[in-house]
């Protein structure tokens, strides 16, 4: 296994709509999944995109830490997870707004609006079917890497760019900070 490098932004490749993945299972596919959930673990992050690892194919890896999640049905701890070939669709219309931060964006968090409540599907490496109804952090890791396989970065989700910033100022000046070790994905 290897630990790959993070495109960051400015790079042309985190702008791509990425492609899809023909064989989910074979040997190159499983070799960057390993790779890209090695990359992700030792950054710290909770997810990681294809794309950001200059790969644009649509697939992504992600985790819910424990003590994390919001404790909601849909939003407890998950293990690393791989989904290739993804779909998303909101659930409900409750839209709420989170901090994020991206591992192509260094030391900035941004509070991103975006549904509670989604439900995905996609297949893992042995082609198995992953669909699962999630709620909080599981839901907005998974719309965050979705977006990353469509050319999309957090901060284009925004509305407000005041509650965008360096963690450390953000910590200081913020009445509602993103947490210490906020999210990256
Ligand atoms: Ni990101």
């Amino acid at each position: 296994m290897a630990i790959l490098k993070i495109a960051r932004m400015g790079h042309p490749v985190l702008w791509q709509k990425a492609a899809p993945v023909s064989d989910p299972g074979a040997p190159e596919i499983r070799r960057l999944v390993a790779d890209m959930i090695e990359t992700m673990e030792d950054a710290f992050g909770i997810g990681l995109a294809a794309p950001q690892v200059h790969v644009p194919l649509r697939l992504f890896v992600f985790r819910v830490p424990p003590g994390r999640a919001s404790g909601e049905p849909d939003d407890g701890e998950i293990g690393n997870t791989v989904l290739i070939n993804p779909e998303v669709e909101p659930v409900g219309d409750d839209i709420r707004v989170h901090w994020e931060g991206c591992l192509s964006i260094p030391g900035l968090r941004g509070a991103v609006p975006r549904p509670w409540r989604i439900r995905y599907r996609g297949v893992d490496c042995a082609g198995n079917l992953v669909a699962r109804e999630a709620s909080g952090l599981h839901a907005g890791v998974v719309q965050h890497e979705l977006d990353h396989l469509d050319g999309i970065l957090y901060p284009m989700r925004m509305r407000d760019f005041r509650l965008l910033g360096f963690t450390e100022e953000l910590a200081r000046y913020s009445a509602d900070p993103p947490a210490p070790a906020a999210e990256r994905a």
